[in-house]
């Protein structure tokens, strides 16, 4: 076999058998098939795209060039969740107690923060003395004995994604459907768990721009996970608006607390309840009605933050801060953002907050960057809410009061404000099943 005639018969728009593609992953990470090559057929995927074969086809070939995790040292059905990345999603944090407070354990990889976007292993790191670094049996007993874990990826998950996806971030192929359909899945099926629930993000603050491309996605990811043997479903939910009202790691660490004591904003509490009955419903608790009124329950009997913070205890973490969030480490200098005008918020650029929140150091510049916790945005009007001149749009928080000028004006570009109200959008868009697409 030769990489030549992959990369002509993928540009002929000819689909790849089984083989090949195993052939083409292989020697990838075998460092046999050069960068170039592998540039120009990810190029070819990217106009010609791959037939439902190829794209499974490609993802066990990626998920098997590393570990396959076995979890069948933990007790009963297993259910992870993921979420292709948005701005004020602190959602794992909320659910995974939830779920397990349910009597569904929860053994999740997370992934860092990347670009825009926010991520659960940086925000737990916020927590002192977290751990979330833990070896298969430390991550096995943790599960065990208080229902969940959250951990980073172990580092030889799936190695192929790894070196594929630093190849698509230079060669502008990352927004390729087929292309994270395999990136995504990949890993997921790798870290070996029975059930998977996708929370698909669209809109500004999302990796996809569009309710369409979104369902598109979420079809492709639940036709994988279900041809290799697992439970999907796959909701896909607004991130046109920053979720809830805390952006930055200690910060949502507070937000997700006050959640689960009953008292978070409404987005952020309906959209995880959702997130949570549905994990439910994969773990065969009820139907979807039954599994949300167990959601309801965990939070209201406080089952669910006791299970955080049995979680925090045994992975090393100070869980006085989650008892008593005013513990938490504050920033020294925090600065208000005013409304220059009065109207209504008619659009926030999601994005633009997260670039925002990131340039006063609760994300990454360079890959060594060292994260600032207590930075970050608490946002005080969001779209379709009332301005005056003058009203406090936001409080910007960092430890280094040199980086506000540049983030606030960030944060004000990403803000437009007009004398008509905007039109309401949905939080969750549609439901999609092996069955089809439900829309709501
Ligand atoms: N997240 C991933 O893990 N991969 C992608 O390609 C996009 C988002």
């Amino acid at each position: 076999m030769r990489m030549y005639d992959l990369i002509m018969k993928k540009r002929n728009g000819e689909a790849l058998t089984k083989e090949e593609i195993q052939y083409m992953i292989t020697e990838y990470v075998n460092g046999k098939i050069p960068d170039y090559q592998m540039s120009a057929f990810l190029m070819a995927v990217y106009f010609r795209g791959m037939t439902e074969e190829e794209t499974l086809a490609m993802t066990l070939a990626v998920a098997h060039s590393g570990d396959m995790v076995d979890l069948s040292g933990i007790e009963g059905m297993k259910v992870d969740k993921h979420s292709t990345g948005g701005v004020g999603d602190k959602t794992t944090l909320i659910i995974a107690p939830i779920v397990a407070s349910c009597g569904v354990k929860v053994a999740k990889m997370s992934g860092r923060g990347l670009g825009h976007t926010g991520g659960t292993v940086d925000k737990m790191e916020s927590i002192p003395g977290m751990q979330t670094s833990l070896d298969r049996e430390k991550f096995f007993e943790v599960v065990n004995q208080t229902g969940l874990s959250v951990i980073g990826q172990s580092g030889n998950l799936a190695p192929a994604d790894k070196k594929l996806y630093a190849l698509r971030d230079v060669t502008a192929t990352v927004d390729s459907i087929p292309l994270i359909a395999v990136s995504i899945m990949s890993k997921k099926l790798a870290a070996g768990n029975d059930g998977i629930l996708l929370d698909v993000k669209t809109g500004s603050g999302a990796f996809m721009k569009t309710v369409e491309d979104s369902i598109a996605l979420a079809k492709e990811m639940v036709s994988i996970g279900e041809n290799a043997g697992k439970k999907m479903v796959a909701l896909i939910t607004n991130m046109d608006i920053p979720l809830g009202y805390n952006i930055g790691n200690s910060l949502e660490v507070i937000e997700a607390v006050e959640t689960l004591q009953g008292r978070g904003p409404k987005d952020l509490t309906e959209v995880c309840l959702q997130l949570a009955a549905n994990m439910l419903y994969l773990a065969k608790k009820g139907n979807i009605e039954e599994c949300r009124q167990l959601a309801e329950d965990a939070i209201n009997s406080g089952r669910a933050l006791e299970r955080l913070i049995a979680m925090v205890e045994a992975q090393g973490g100070n869980a006085d801060v989650i008892r008593d969030t005013n513990k938490f480490a504050k920033a020294p200098y925090q600065r208000e953002v005013l409304a220059e005008k009065s109207g209504y918020i008619a659009h926030m650029n999601a994005e633009g907050c997260g670039i925002a929140s990131s340039m006063l150091g609760a994300g990454r510049e360079t890959k060594d960057s060292v994260i600032d916790f207590t930075a970050g945005i608490v946002l005080k009007k969001k779209t379709g809410d009332v301005v005056k001149e003058g009203d406090v749009l936001a409080i910007l928080y960092t430890s280094n009061d040199s980086l506000f000028e540049n983030a606030q004006e960030q944060y004000r570009n990403s803000i437009v404000i007009m004398e008509q109200p905007p039109k309401e959008e949905p939080l969750i868009y549609a439901r999609v099943t092996p069955n089809g697409v439900e829309k709501y």
